[in-house]
């Protein structure tokens, strides 16, 4: 079996789409897949509803309660393979997960540790994505799914989706514009990953 772990700190709409693609599609038979477990860092993060509705495993690790971030990784890799033991298959995937990851981390999961950014990369790594390409007067934007590297935002680019920007937009109403694709194109990118597992 193949394992997905999905990390997530927020809405979770990323993880809900991987969710309905599974169901939908049926990885579990077409890819021998399952998404095994749901972990947010935050408690309040509105994911985790999504996820238990779903019947999937959830989660809580508080970043706070760890005096360092090696501490913090070492205790999610823990947690990652309580769920999804070492000698299986296991996909890290980062859905609005917003922690840094330390090099250690990212090493451990190296090829299977993947993240959606909303921007087209390799333009706008780091936050306020939306509101720069608006300030740069850019013409089009977009979201990213990479490989994770120790260098944030960095990696492989695996699939990318672009949106017109349309003059009147704020951060707000582009976000949404980037967002619908983004539940497009991850569960694709993840899909086609798991094939090569
Ligand atoms: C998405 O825009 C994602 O690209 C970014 O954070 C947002 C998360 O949204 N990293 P959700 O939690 O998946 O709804």
């Amino acid at each position: 079996m193949k394992n997905i772990v999905i990390l997530i700190s927020g809405g979770g709409s990323n993880m809900a789409a991987i969710v309905r693609a599974a169901q939908r599609e049926d990885w579990a038979s077409r890819y021998g897949a399952r998404i095994c477990a749901v972990i947010s860092n935050r408690a309040d993060a509105k994911g985790l509803d999504i996820a238990r509705d779903a019947g999937i495993a959830t989660e809580v690790l508080d970043h706070k309660d760890f005096a360092s971030r090696d501490a913090f990784d070492e205790a999610l890799a823990a947690l990652i393979e309580r769920h999804a033991p070492a000698h299986q298959s296991t996909l890290v995937v980062l859905a609005g997960f917003m922690r840094i990851l330390t090099p250690p981390f990212v090493q451990r999961y190296a090829g299977r540790l993947v993240n959606i950014h909303p921007s087209l990369l390799p333009a706008f790594t780091g936050l306020h994505t939306h509101q720069r390409a608006l300030d740069a007067g850019c013409k089009f934007a977009g979201a990213t799914v990479h490989q994770v590297t120790a260098e944030l935002d960095h990696g492989q680019i695996l699939a990318q989706a672009v949106v017109p920007i349309l003059s009147g937009d704020s951060a707000d109403t582009l976000a949404a514009r980037v967002l619908t694709q983004e539940h497009q194109i991850y569960p694709r990118a993840v899909a086609q990953l798991l094939q090569t597992l």
